[in-house]
């Protein structure tokens, strides 16, 4: 009987591509969301025999119950993702990203889970030092409430590991890349498409390092988490990501000219995002012994050839760049507090 794997925010920028891979190795696959982007990652899935789909909220106790029986292992997705997001709902970001997590923990446990993969970020190390990079022991400097959010959920989920409910914290780098609800919050992705659009991006803080990996990667990543047995340890932390794979914006921006020749940047030396970290994946590395299938100039590629070709319309853009995802969750702050 093949392993039953429950993920929650599935519908999102990481599920669509997750379910579609887990589905192809024979994993039962249930999916619970809130819809708050709609379900256009899974749609195609409706008719597949392992897969199904539940629309609610990962804080509605009775629903999650319902999803966990039978269930051997959780990927837990859902969340405000986002800095500028979680500032605009900052008592629902809290909420789902934290008190929802610890529901889905205790539920996980009363119905007997064995592993619950828990999708936390880099931007906990929020800012570093230029020379070092943080390994998972370094300290957190978080300076948003979304990295607030992350570490209070790693602490917990870090506390209630015990030999029959193994725990993982992922720290995923910066995400980049084409998905079935492809993000242009995120920073590889937005200077593609002003690029296509524009032929001109603007650089603030060109000097800033973070570690960028793309979509599918994070995807193999938590694949390998699931089929990984023998755990010596009840509790896993890890950077996730590949440490090659930490760039400054400057070198970024120097990977799009390759493909955008003619492109005008503008670099303004001041920002407001004051995140700057470079990250020691090593850990992972050995753990897992995965190497990165793409990096951020194949990512650029795809992004702007699925821009050329129509893939990918500007409607995706209107809805899912840095703003819009802003005022949209300050739009619905309320409505999504529970
Ligand atoms: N994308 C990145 O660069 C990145 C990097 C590091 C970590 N992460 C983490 O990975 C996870 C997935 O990220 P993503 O980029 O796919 O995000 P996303 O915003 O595209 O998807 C999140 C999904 O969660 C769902 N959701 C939100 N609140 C919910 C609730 N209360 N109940 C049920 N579902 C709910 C949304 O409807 C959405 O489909 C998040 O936890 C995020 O913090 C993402």
């Amino acid at each position: 009987m093949s392993k039953k794997i429950f993920i929650t925010g599935g519908c999102g920028y990481i599920g669509g591509g997750l379910i579609r891979k887990l589905l192809d190795k024979g994993f039962q696959v249930s999916c619970l969301d809130l819809m708050v982007y709609g379900d256009k990652a899974v749609r195609s899935l409706s008719n597949h025999k392992n897969f199904s789909l539940i629309i609610g909220d990962i804080r509605d106790k009775k629903i999650v119950n319902k999803c966990l029986k039978g269930v051997d292992e959780i990927v837990h997705l859902a969340a405000i993702v986002g800095d500028k997001p979680c500032e605009a709902a900052p008592k629902a970001a809290y909420d789902i990203n934290h008190n929802g997590t610890k529901i889905l923990c205790e539920l996980a446990q009363e119905n007997n889970v064995q592993k619950f993969i828990f999708a936390s970020t880099c931007s906990n190390y929020g800012i570093s030092s230029y020379d070092e990079f943080a390994k998972e022991s370094s300290p957190f400097n978080p300076v948003s409430l979304y990295a607030e959010s992350k570490i209070d959920s790693e602490n917990y989920i870090k506390n209630i590991a015990n030999k029959n409910f193994k725990t993982f914290s992922m720290r995923f780098a910066t995400a980049y890349g084409v998905s079935h609800r492809t993000r242009f919050d995120l920073t590889v992705n937005s200077f593609a498409y002003e690029a296509f659009k524009t032929n001109k991006i603007s650089v603030f803080a060109a000097d800033t390092w973070r570690p960028y990996i793309h979509v599918n990667d994070i995807n193999n990543i938590i694949i390998e988490t699931i089929q990984k047995n023998n755990l010596e340890e009840n509790h896993y932390t890890f950077n996730a990501g590949f440490t090659k794979e930490n760039f400054t914006k400057k070198q970024i921006v120097e990977k799009l000219i390759k493909h955008v020749p003619s492109l005008k940047v503008d670099y303004i030396p001041i920002s407001n995002d004051k995140r700057n970290y470079k990250v020691d994946f090593t850990k992972i590395e050995k753990f897992l012994g995965l190497k990165n299938e793409f990096d951020v100039s194949i990512g650029f590629k795809e992004v702007l050839d699925a821009l050329k070709s129509k893939t990918i319309d500007d409607k995706t853009y209107i809805n899912s760049n840095l703003e819009s995802l802003t005022q949209f969750f300050k739009q619905n702050s309320k409505k999504l507090e529970y």
